[in-house]
């Protein structure tokens, strides 16, 4: 089922978008190539799956590129998208102004080369006033050490008498995440067919629709976007309720 940007209704966007880009190495393989092929050719999916949220109006695009598990991965890999990071960073950074887009990381971020995390720096600082759309990377990301990460910043303010137990909410716990400046998921998209969550933003996604679709990500297209925006307009986000109060706005 393709579904034009006509099918879409402009007054019901996600506000947020999270992307699992799944699928690189078995896309190059298909094509008898080397894995980083497929990394290489997911440029081109992240370009277009950007203009096309920000042209709709979405304002936060989240999409995660590298996992605290994908260290694990063979060495050589490990470097080519490290060094994919770097380059692409640089490259598009007069592109990101141009658009107005703001450029964030999540992760533990302090693990990445000391080169990556320099060119890092300055595309967020470079773009740090920039307004229209905030594009995240999730880098050296896993939701789990996040929590832990988080658990342990609230505990030594306990400690020092700065937070008192009973006034830990959920928004104390929102502001020691990483994406403490970035509003919930509305809307979760995994590529490749797998239906997982893989250990990403397990907080953020509480009341997230996801949309899992077959399509490798290097493949993954507007059109593939706007697919995923008609489902969630065509899901009831009932946050709770019943389908009665949400109709009668109770
Ligand atoms: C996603 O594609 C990109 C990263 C995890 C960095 P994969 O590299 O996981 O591709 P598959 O799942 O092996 O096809
Ligand atoms: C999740 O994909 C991480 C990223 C897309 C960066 P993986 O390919 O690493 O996930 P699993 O191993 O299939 O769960
Ligand atoms: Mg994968």
């Amino acid at each position: 089922m393709k579904k034009e940007l006509q099918s879409i209704n402009l007054q019901n966007i996600p506000n947020h978008i999270a992307v699992i880009m799944d699928g690189n190495g078995r896309w190059a393989k298909s094509k008898g190539m080397q894995r980083v092929f497929g990394h290489r050719n997911a440029l081109t999916a992240i370009r277009e799956t950007a203009d096309a949220a920000s042209e709709l109006g979405v304002k936060h695009l989240t999409l995660y590129a590298f996992s605290t598990e994908n260290w694990n991965r063979p060495k050589l890999e490990v470097d080519a998208l490290m060094s994919l990071l770097v380059t692409t960073l640089k490259k598009e950074l007069p592109e990101f102004q141009r658009k107005n887009v703001k450029i964030n990381a999540i992760g533990s971020l302090t693990s990445l080369p000391k080169n990556a995390q320099k060119v890092l720096n300055e595309v967020i600082e470079a773009t740090k006033n920039n307004t229209h759309f905030t594009l995240t990377f999730a880098l050296s990301y896993g939701s789990r050490e996040e929590i832990v990460n988080a658990i342990k910043n609230i505990s030594k303010k306990v400690v020092n008498n700065e937070i008192e137990i009973e006034k830990i909410d959920d928004k104390i716990i929102n502001s020691h995440l990483y994406t403490f400046n970035l509003p919930d998921v509305d809307l979760m998209i995994r590529t490749s067919g797998e239906q997982r969550i893989s250990n990403f933003l397990l907080w953020q996604i509480a009341y997230a629709e996801l949309h899992f679709t077959d399509v490798l990500w290097p493949d993954f297209r507007k059109e593939h976007l706007y697919n995923a925006i008609y489902d969630y307009q065509n899901r009831e986000r009932r946050f709770g309720k019943t389908s009665e109060q949400i109709e009668t706005n109770e």
